[in-house]
């Protein structure tokens, strides 16, 4: 059984997490098979946008607690790195990537899915930090993407209690885009994933750098990237095709990237 698929449909690549016996528990192994297909899909200039979902009950319920057991110091910093750097690697690939979370997201799981730029999530789905319960603290990105997506106060609240919240709460303190129902997560997923697909790639790709690079600086250092990304914009044959169309009036827009 393969316990990650990799499928291409068009210009969207879909990432199912499969490992249904552990609820998709980031192990090693499990962490390198999914950073490889990753790296899958930011290779392919085909693709447009990544979706990365789960199997059954779980999206991903934290990182593999048996594994981590027996860990020292050292090599927790080792392992913890390696989780914490696939987070980063799927916030800074070149395209959008959906969240599409189909169930539990704790503790790694939840830090993955804040990693990527839309989370969809099915009414199942369940989302928490718990890692203090179990005697230690986020290590992929908890306590620094939880408050700069939800606010302090309420990641503060999340990571202290550990507490479980459903997807109806999530939406309401801004963890996740929106909630649809279970059986309509993927198709919602495919629909979010083909507006972006339909737009021109340069400039959805130049939006997000401009974004993830803004948020982290001062607004006058933001504006410069965001100028930067616009003027690389310009120059495309993308931006000559969707001016044009507007002008004419056309609905036909085939642009080329
Ligand atoms: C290892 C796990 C696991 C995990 C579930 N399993 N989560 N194994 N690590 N994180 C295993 C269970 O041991 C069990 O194996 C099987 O998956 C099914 O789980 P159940 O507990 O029987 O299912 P259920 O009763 O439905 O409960 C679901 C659950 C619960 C609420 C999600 O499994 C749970 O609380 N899991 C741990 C969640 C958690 O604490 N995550 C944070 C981990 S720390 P068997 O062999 O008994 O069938 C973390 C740090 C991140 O993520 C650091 C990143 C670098």
């Amino acid at each position: 059984m393969d316990k990650v698929l990799l499928e291409k449909q068009g210009n969207i690549a879909i990432l199912t997490l499969n490992n249904p016996k552990t609820l998709n528990a980031l192990n090693g192994e499990f962490m390198s098979q999914i950073d490889k297909a990753i790296d899958e899909v930011n290779e392919d200039p085909n693709i447009y946008v990544l979706i990365i979902t789960g199997t059954k009950k779980a999206f991903i319920a934290g990182a593999d607690i048996k594994e981590m057991l027996p860990l020292t110091a050292a090599q927790t910093l080792e392992w913890g790195k390696i989780g914490s750097d696939l987070n980063t690697k799927i916030e800074n690939l070149r395209i959008p990537v959906i969240a599409g979370l189909n169930g539990f997201a704790l503790g790694g799981g939840c830090e993955l899915a804040m990693a990527c730029d839309i989370r969809i999530a099915s009414e199942k789905a369940k989302f928490g930090q718990p890692e203090c319960g179990l005697g230690i603290t986020p290590g992929a990105g908890g306590t620094q993407r939880l408050p700069r997506i939800v606010g302090v106060g309420k990641a503060k609240e999340l990571l202290y209690t550990g507490k479980i919240i459903n997807a109806k709460e999530a939406f309401e303190i801004g963890l996740v885009n929106k909630v649809v129902d279970h059986e309509d997560l993927l198709d919602e997923c495919l629909k979010m994933a083909e507006e972006i697909g339909a737009n021109a790639q340069i400039a959805v790709q130049q939006i997000k750098r401009s974004v993830n690079m803004g948020v982290e600086t001062d607004i006058e250092t933001g504006l410069a990237y965001e100028l930067q990304a616009f003027s690389v914009c310009n120059a495309t044959e993308d931006k000559k095709i969707g001016m044009e169309a507007f002008l004419n009036k056309s609905k036909e827009k085939k642009f080329i990237y």
